[in-house]
């Protein structure tokens, strides 16, 4: 039997120490320890199985740093998210998509001229290659528009090969800013189609979000004005699902990427891996519960089965992974709820006084308050996106839109990180050991 015992020149993986003690049956291997600008310090495994003949194991990677970032800090213990050192609140309720976009793969906020040409940048890219519309008519009618966007988005390099050179850093730059202004025509396209109705063209004169609203919900027999305060709900939404650390679709991008596979195929990647529902469906499924729950007087029944073990059913958008406290975008995401409900004039809105009197209980019951299971981001957002017009097919779309910078400038930080090296899991293995092959007339 192996045992193996690990121990720290210290407290914990201590302040002052740099190293750890692991004790692999009986031999004693000192790991180097690497503190973070803030959380978790981290030991490194990577000589583990040179010096010991031994791989760790943790399926789902609970304990696992895949590597180094600058983007992206969760505390979920306090209910912390920062986008380079940025409260999520602060830029949400402050800042633009664009900004947030600027800051995700600069680093730092943009300064007046910068802004302004990575503004004019973006938005003289929005327009698709002619070919490509071609391209959305071989898919069949009642097409999902998540598969379209799996496909369209992995056949972008045929159309822009020559951004698709993961060496050169231009090149990078190019296909980073064509994907972050293409998204939005790419899934209003996705969405027009699958409802059967025209294309509408990328408008210069509209910031990002009004933009994508109008190529949603306008078509050429009317004029369509874009709400202001709709296209701002809209640009804050973007903002909160921007990036998120090494979740499961930006560790995809990642994987993807770490091989040199070009950066339109590996968002790909992200994107047929967000369409999962442990992943981006959430939001989908927190509104159907809702929409199921129906009124304030059936909500006791529905706490009674979320504490109940033999019922499977559990409350849509409550609960995370790391979050062990309130999930700070969900206080955004509430607020921005009553904005666009307010605005178009749903204050009483059946599902809004569900979700609040769901919300108000569940947050003074035990087994919630006992367990730490808040209100996830997607509690609000189905009904949020619902009054915006959308219907939940594209809900996951709209997360796959905001989320594509988080994957890009995870792409970016990985190919230029000099560490970078094709990702490659190990495992336990517990399959057949050798056995010789048998022909078919002696089995
Ligand atoms: N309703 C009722 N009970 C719950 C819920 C819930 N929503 N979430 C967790 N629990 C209970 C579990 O039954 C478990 O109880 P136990 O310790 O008595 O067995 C305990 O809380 C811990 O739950 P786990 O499933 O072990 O926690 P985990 O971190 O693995 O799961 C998850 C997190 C998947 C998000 C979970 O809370 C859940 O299923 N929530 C509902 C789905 C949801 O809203 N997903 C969106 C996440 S946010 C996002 O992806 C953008």
């Amino acid at each position: 039997m192996t045992t193996v015992q690990t121990s720290t020149n210290g407290d914990q993986l201590n302040q002052d120490s740099d190293k750890s003690n692991l004790i692999v049956e009986g031999k004693t291997l000192d790991l180097p320890l690497y503190k973070g600008s803030i959380g978790p310090s981290v030991m490194d495994i990577s000589r583990l199985y040179a010096q010991s003949d031994m791989f760790t194991y943790d399926p789902g990677f609970t304990s696992t740093a895949s590597c180094e970032s600058k983007i992206t800090y969760i505390d979920g213990d306090k209910g912390v998210l920062l986008h380079r050192g940025y409260p999520i609140d602060q830029l949400a309720e402050q800042g633009s998509f664009l900004e947030t976009c600027y800051l995700l793969l600069y680093g730092d906020l943009p300064q007046g001229e910068q802004f302004e040409d990575f503004k004019h940048r973006i938005t003289y890219h929005t327009m698709l290659h002619e070919q490509i519309h071609t391209f959305y008519k071989g898919f069949r009618r009642d097409a999902h528009p998540m598969a379209i966007m799996v496909g369209v988005v992995g056949a972008l390099s045929a159309f822009y090969h020559d951004s698709t050179d993961i060496n050169d850093p231009t090149q990078r730059n190019i296909a980073s800013l064509r994907m972050i202004a293409k998204m939005p025509t790419i899934a209003a396209m996705a969405y027009k189609y699958s409802i059967g109705q025209p294309f509408v063209t990328p408008r210069n004169d509209l910031d990002y979000s009004a933009n994508f609203l109008n190529m949603c919900f306008s078509v050429p027999a009317e004029d369509y004005k874009v709400d202001p305060v709709l296209a701002r709900a809209m640009d804050r939404i973007f903002i909160l699902h921007a990036d998120h650390e090494q979740n499961a679709s930006t560790s995809t991008v990642r994987l993807a990427g770490s091989s040199g596979a070009n950066p339109f195929a590996c968002i790909a990647a992200g994107i047929a891996c967000l369409w999962g529902p442990s992943h981006g469906g959430a939001n989908e499924a927190a509104l159907t519960m809702l929409e199921e729950i129906g009124s304030v007087d059936r909500i006791p029944e529905y706490i009674r089965r979320a504490k109940d073990k033999s019922d499977p059913f559990r409350l849509m958008g409550f609960g995370h992974r790391v979050y062990k406290n309130y999930d700070p975008r969900a206080t955004v995401m509430q607020k921005t709820c009553h904005e666009v409900l307010d605005t178009l004039g749903l204050k009483d809105e059946p599902l809004l006084q569900v979700a609040m009197e769901l919300e108000r209980i569940a947050r003074e019951d035990p087994y919630f308050v006992e367990k730490k299971l808040y209100p996830n981001i997607d509690f609000y957002s189905g009904i949020t996106l619902r009054a915006l017009g959308f219907p939940p097919e594209m809900f996951t779309v709209l997360f796959a839109l905001a989320r594509t910078v988080g994957w890009i400038a995870q792409w970016r930080e990985m190919i230029e990180d000099p560490q970078q090296r094709i990702g490659r899991p190990r495992q336990l293995y517990t399959g057949p050991t050798l056995r010789d092959y048998v022909p078919t007339s002696n089995r």
